[in-house]
């Protein structure tokens, strides 16, 4: 709601308030002005309002990935989303992550991501000889650059239906961000490791049914379905499921398959 004499509008906030045990959403007004992001308008809460608020941030600049939360439903950086979004006199609603476990109020433990992330084997670089560099075209690391712009805000892995709504499926598979990583190592020109095994049955690849969900609300613009997830599940598919490679696999192992006298 805009004040005429001020250009100062006025917005209520629902805000998430509690901890591991127990939350509900707490209504807060405050004023904000005209270029305010949300992060903006909880930091004025908390000014005047709520000091006991907990809320994670550091760059404000849509750089660290700390400020996530979903708003009005939707998972986004607090720091990138513009108030002016939201003109209307509804209250807005903010939450923590809901794939994670509530610590306090907007903050989330999002260790689960700290713990999976070691079970993408790291670069495996072609060894060189001494005094010899590696040496890469540009068209083969540009694809890989994209990866390179992950924030670790976690919004795709708390967006993806396959973890927030199957608490069990923790175990079994580790969410888009990793796969990301999966990607940006395999394609990357230098590596010669082969993770196509890992992804199959460590990472559960499989478990991803290219909703594209993550990709929507990814703030880095990474093509997380079709630039990294389709790929690499052809990969696995071209390394388990290819039935030429099946059919010569299955010769082999014939017991007279060995070779003509
Ligand atoms: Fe965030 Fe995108 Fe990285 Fe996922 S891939 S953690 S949404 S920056
Ligand atoms: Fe989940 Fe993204 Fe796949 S949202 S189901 S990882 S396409
Ligand atoms: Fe760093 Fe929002 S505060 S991404």
């Amino acid at each position: 709601m805009r004040s005429a004499d001020t250009g100062t509008q006025t917005v209520r906030l629902r805000i998430w308030r509690g901890d591991s045990q127990a939350g509900r959403f707490v209504e807060y007004s405050v004023p904000f002005n005209d270029g305010e992001v949300v992060l903006d308008v909880v930091h004025r809460v908390q000014a005047t309002l709520a000091p006991d608020l907990a809320v994670r941030w550091n760059c404000k600049a849509g750089k660290c990935g700390s400020c996530s939360a979903e708003i009005d439903g939707r998972p986004r950086l607090m720091c990138m989303t513009r108030m002016s979004l939201f003109d209307r006199d509804s209250p807005l609603t903010i939450a923590p992550l809901k794939t994670f476990p509530a610590e306090r109020d907007l903050v989330t433990d999002v260790g689960f991501n700290y713990a999976v992330a070691g079970r993408v084997p790291p670069l495996a670089p072609r060894q060189t000889e001494p005094g010899e560099h590696h040496r890469i075209w540009d068209a083969d690391i540009e694809r890989v650059q994209e990866f390179h712009r992950c924030i670790e805000c976690f919004l795709c892995q708390d967006v993806c239906h396959v973890l927030r709504d199957h608490e069990s499926n923790k175990n079994k598979f580790v969410g888009p961000r990793h796969l990301v990583r999966l990607a940006e190592l395999e394609m990357h020109p230098i590596d010669t490791a082969d993770r196509r095994a890992t992804a199959r049955h460590d990472l559960g690849i499989s478990y991803c049914n290219i909703t594209r969900c993550c990709t929507e609300v990814c703030p880095a613009g990474i093509a997380i379905t079709d630039n990294a997830i389709i790929p690499m599940k052809e990969r696995v598919a071209d390394r388990f499921f290819d039935p030429l490679r099946l059919l010569a696999a299955k010769l082999r192992s014939r017991p007279d398959s060995g070779p003509a006298k």
